[in-house]
């Protein structure tokens, strides 16, 4: 029997979590029938449909029932619930298993998406693979009397391509356990422990094992659940004796990691590239799915590479092999997932496109007994004819009757096998229930504390019982009176527990970390009922005290991971600020920044802790750098969370992106994980031994940006002379030094241009060459060199479009150093671009800081322009270029500007016109001599209205000066209160200086062109 099918795929939506709620997320994904659209949320017109075989709506239109089950909110409503997806998708797969083909349920989406809620459910709602259980042991019960059914189940995780068996009751193999091929079986987990089951509360026992296993795993060996591929195997056998046929099927389902975890990083750019490893099992995944999509169009591939990952060895034959396979696809509804939610339905599109060729298989076991009868019977038939013939020698007749005796036990071994291991997983089950139960009597009597994961699959599922006395709690688990708990940071004895009288009390023990409800503890602390404990960098237990305090409903769900994290960086004065309107307007950027930053202090610290044992002597901190700093026009609001990296001893610094740090933790993990082998192996440990290119904790110096400081370039296009004392701010606000720089227009030999070449309308150099100096003449006040004299500095800056930036030359060992630096820029035809440009723009200063034997940025003259004089040429296209130019580069807004710009030089030059023509008329009627006078007006009030503007520019730069210092100003740390009333009198003393000078200089502009005005006037009245 063979056939060729598709992988079916459907996508389902889930609602709206917490995160998305507080952002005010849009909902941008929209469903009719199998048909599914996005809509990219910064362009509304741009949306991508797509079409699957199921598309499942379970974003809203709900309502919880009594029981706690997510159910339509009216009778056929839209909202497709867990028994929904199951009637398709869960039943096909028991059909198809039941027919003996093999079968496939993978589940692919970001984190967070609800894989695990559609393949294994929460509570009540229960997903896919429980209720397919369930159905299936019912259809076996149905069919008893035509076939005998065995299931088999296993459970297994792939985590950095290592399996480990979740269902293993021994310690954990290092280095998982091996896959192995054959080619009859093909690719399999050696070792692999497979338990006979006979109900699907039994599966349900199992599931709730392997989840405990993956629990602990994840706190002991500090392992990111979401980064792990979950792989449940059932294998259905069935033996329809009246027809004696054996059927068996390989049910697969599998959970797996986070797709975004596949893009975030791969796409940076770092020295260890190993840590993508992470992602070594989902890159493959989606390599074979594309090649397979690829055959499928007929397209030539000459190599599909399953072999390059544990995932895709196992999943071979489910992907374009023997296996029925279906893929749900989960998405989030949120604007702000927009990226991830597109990528994950091009990857369901293309996984559509796969063709499979399953086939409805024959037992190996029963051909074997069936190939063992034969024999038998063969073996029989020749003892009997031996006998006939009569010339049966005794060695002859022993030989076979050995070998009838031998094939007899294998028959009867094989089919008592069966039997023996049911018994066994019985014998087992029912000491686990039992543990069960007794547990559940616990949670009645005692206080405990309960595990919380970031994984929320993973949360509530290790309860550890306080009961009446005193408790160590600790990795120690040699006292009776001990509670064990392991994880990074753990000490031996960590901390006591006290439940006397029915009050709670948990004391640090010296040196260990404790945290309650965001806040460090070091001394004793009463406990309430729904506390938060972090024990260690990263071990989170909530406290639920005793059942007479636990109110009503008891459900502590809302006390999830993010609520613990948010509440440790509120005490660290992270948190999202009152200041908005309310909840849901908080600016998105912000949102975002803030939840990246609560998602990687739980890794800092573990990071930390990592550094901390294996004596790294590294330290690292996180920083949220404002991307404004580092944009020409001062607007960009984004914000990103970055890792600044401090090597103590030598004062090195590092900074490195999110992604960066992702990876970078990954590898630390594997680092640590093996000296903690070598260290239970008794080995020597090996701190120093890591060669320096392969250690994750540590990079060659380079140079760092400190801060950045930003020259605004409007002066130019009026040709006015500029000086600034700059402030040059780091990324969080900190003042990193004061830059002294200059802005001055030149003629083409860098002449300063006096006053009478200031322009009034900048228009005026459209077309022409314009010429200027950047000068930077000193810093002053360098923070980075005041902490440690061994650094040096240079200032980066780059002007327009100009890809590379230029650098001046390295100062070292001066806090107060002297740059006498000079650059002289021109554009050779000064086009709009290039006018707005200097009036919306400035030049970005950046100061790097220099570390001991790192080299000095050198600027790139490759792509740059120069003239044979070295001036640096920033534009030298025509008028005509720029004009396309202009077109295909300019924002809407900049257009907007233009179009506004354009109306007003139109209603200028129909006023000149106008003006033109009335002095026209004015002349023919009086003598040819006054024209002559009236022509001498404009140039003479331009000038007027020049030195006026220069007088404005100055004063303003004072002004501005004035301003820095004022914020600049910071009242001693140490000082007292009288001090700090002094200082608060003696700055609001300044700051109304500073608002009468602004006020001033405003005024005097103001009055200058009322009286340039009013002569302009008075001059022409008179001329007329
Ligand atoms: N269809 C749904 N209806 C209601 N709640 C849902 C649905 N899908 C997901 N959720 C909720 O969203 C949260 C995250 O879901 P889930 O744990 O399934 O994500 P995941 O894709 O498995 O993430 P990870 O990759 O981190 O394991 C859970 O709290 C879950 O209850
Ligand atoms: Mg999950």
């Amino acid at each position: 029997m063979h056939s060729k099918d598709c992988v079916k795929v459907a996508v389902r939506v889930r609602p709206f979590n917490k995160r998305e709620r507080d952002a005010g997320s849009r909902c941008i994904v929209s469903m009719v029938l199998s048909s599914i659209a996005i809509q990219d949320p910064r362009d509304c017109q741009n949306s991508r449909s797509f079409f699957f075989d199921y598309a499942y709506w379970s974003h809203s239109g709900f309502a919880r029932d009594s029981s706690g089950l997510y159910v339509p909110e009216e009778p056929g409503g839209r909202y497709a619930d867990q028994d929904s997806v199951f009637q398709d998708l869960g039943e096909g797969i028991l059909e198809n298993a039941l027919q003996g083909y093999n079968a496939t349920l993978l589940a692919y989406g970001q984190t967070g998406s609800g894989k695990s809620y559609s393949m294994l459910g929460y509570g009540p709602n229960k997903g896919l693979v429980p209720k397919l259980c369930d159905r299936l042991f019912q259809a076996v019960r149905e069919s008893q009397e035509t076939r005998q059914c065995q299931v088999f189940f296993s459970m297994l995780e792939i985590y950095n391509e290592q399996v480990v068996d979740l269902l293993s009751r021994g310690s954990r193999t290092p280095g998982g356990l091996r896959v192995r091929e054959e080619q009859q079986r093909g690719f399999y987990v050696e070792g692999l422990r497979i338990v006979p089951c006979e109900s699907a509360p039994q599966v349900e026992q199992l599931m709730e094992q392997g989840t405990r296993t993956r629990t602990t795993a994840a706190t002991h060996m500090n392992a990111n659940s979401s980064r792990s591929h979950m792989l449940i195997i059932l294998q259905l056998q069935q033996i329809f004796s009246k027809e004696s046929i054996t059927k068996q099927s390989n049910i697969n389902l599998v959970d797996l990691a986070g797709s975004e975890r596949q893009r975030s990083s791969g796409s940076e750019a770092d020295r260890l590239k190993e840590g993508t490893a992470i992602n070594l099992s989902l890159t493959t995944l989606g390599n074979v799915i594309s090649s397979l999509a690829d055959v499928a169009v007929g397209k030539k591939v000459v190599h599909i590479p399953y072999r390059d990952s544990v995932l895709t060895k196992l999943l071979q034959s489910a992907l374009g092999g023997n296996s029925r396979t279906v893929m749900i696809a989960t998405l989030s509804p949120a604007d702000i997932c927009y990226e991830e939610s597109l990528s994950t339905l091009r990857y369901a599109e293309r996984a559509k496109r796969i063709q499979n060729r399953a086939v409805v298989n024959e037992s190996p076991t029963e051909r074997l007994v069936k190939e063992l009868k034969a024999e038998n019977d063969r073996l029989l038939h020749r003892l009997n004819r031996l006998g006939q013939e009569g010339h049966r020698t005794s060695n002859e007749t022993k030989e076979l009757r050995q070998l009838l005796t031998h094939n007899e036990l294998q028959i009867r071994a094989i089919q008592t096998l069966w039997e023996q291991h049911v018994q066994e997983a019985l014998k087992d089950w029912e000491q686990q229930y039992a543990n069960i139960t007794q547990e559940r009597r616990m949670m009645q009597m005692h206080p405990y504390i309960l595990n919380i994961n970031e994984d929320a699959q993973l949360s509530g599922v290790v309860k550890l019982f306080i009961q009446e006395g005193e408790w160590d709690i600790g990795m120690c688990d040699s006292s009776p009176r001990s509670i064990s708990v392991k994880g990074l940071g753990i000490q031996e004895r960590h901390a006591v527990f006290r439940n006397e009288q029915r009050r709670m009390t948990l004391t640090p023990l010296e040196g260990s970390k404790v945290n309650v409800n965001g806040l460090s503890v070091s001394h004793t602390a009463e406990l309430q009922h729904l506390d938060r404990l972090i024990l260690g960098s990263n071990c989170t237990y909530l406290f639920i005290s005793y059942p007479s305090e636990r109110g009503g409903g008891d459900d502590w769900s809302r006390y999830d991971y993010d609520y613990f994290q948010s509440e440790l960086a509120a005490a660290q004065g992270i948190h999202l600020g009152e200041t908005s309107v309310g909840p849901n307007q908080t600016d998105p950027s912000l949102l975002a920044v803030f939840y990246d930053y609560i998602k990687l202090m739980p890794m800092m610290a573990e990071a930390n802790q990592m550094s901390q044992e294996l004596n790294k002597g590294v330290e690292m901190k996180l920083e949220i750098k404002n991307l404004a700093l580092s944009d020409p026009k001062g607007h960009d609001l984004e914000k990103e969370t970055v890792v600044r990296v401090t090597a103590r001893a030598k004062q090195q610094v590092w900074v490195w992106s999110k992604a960066k740090f992702v990876n970078r933790k990954f590898l630390m993990e594997e680092v640590y994980r093996q000296h903690q082998l070598e260290r239970s192996g008794g080995n020597v440990l090996t701190d120093a031994v890591l060669p320096r290119d392969k250690d994750p904790f540590w990079d060659p110096v380079e140079p760092l940006l400190l801060g950045t400081a930003h020259l605004w370039l409007q002066s130019l296009a009026f040709r006015i002379p500029l000086e600034e004392q700059l402030e040059v701010l780091g990324s969080e606000g900190t003042e990193e030094a004061i830059l002294q720089a200059q802005l001055l227009p030149c003629n083409v030999s860098g002449l300063a241009l006096g006053e009478d070449n200031i322009l009034i309308d900048p228009s005026e150099l459209l077309g022409r060459r314009l010429d200027f100096q950047l000068v930077l003449d000193q810093c002053f006040g360098l923070r980075w060199i005041r902490e440690d004299h061994n650094r040096g500095v240079q200032i980066g800056f780059r002007l327009l479009d100009c890809s590379q930036p230029l650098y001046t030359p390295a100062v070292w060992h001066n806090v107060n150093p002297l740059l006498d630096h000079r650059v002289h820029f021109a554009s050779l035809h000064t086009s709009q671009h290039l006018l707005d440009y200097l009036q919306g723009s400035a030049v970005v200063l950046e100061l790097w800081g220099l570390q001991e034997g790192c080299t000095d940025l050198k600027s790139s003259l490759e792509e740059v322009r120069m003239t044979a004089e070295g001036v640096f040429i920033i534009e030298e296209a025509g008028p005509a270029d720029t004009a396309v130019a202009d077109a295909s580069e300019l924002s809407c807004s900049v257009r907007a500007l233009q179009q506004d710009l354009e109306e007003m030089k139109n209603i200028t030059s129909s006023l000149r016109t106008e003006n033109h023509s009335l002095r026209e008329q004015l002349s023919a009627a009086r003598t040819g001599g006054e024209g002559v006078r009236s022509r001498s007006v404009r140039p003479s009030c331009d000038a007027e209205f020049a030195r006026s503007l220069k007088v404005f520019y100055h004063s303003m730069t004072s002004v501005r000066c004035q301003l820095q210092r004022l914020r600049r100003r910071r009242p001693s740390e140490d000082s007292n209160l009288l001090e700090l009333r002094l200082f608060v009198d003696e700055q609001s003393h300044l700051l109304k200086d500073f608002s009468e000078q602004l006020e001033q200089c405003v005024s005097a502009l103001k009055q200058d062109v009322a009286a340039i005005v009013r002569r302009k006037r008075e001059r022409s009245g008179t001329s007329s």
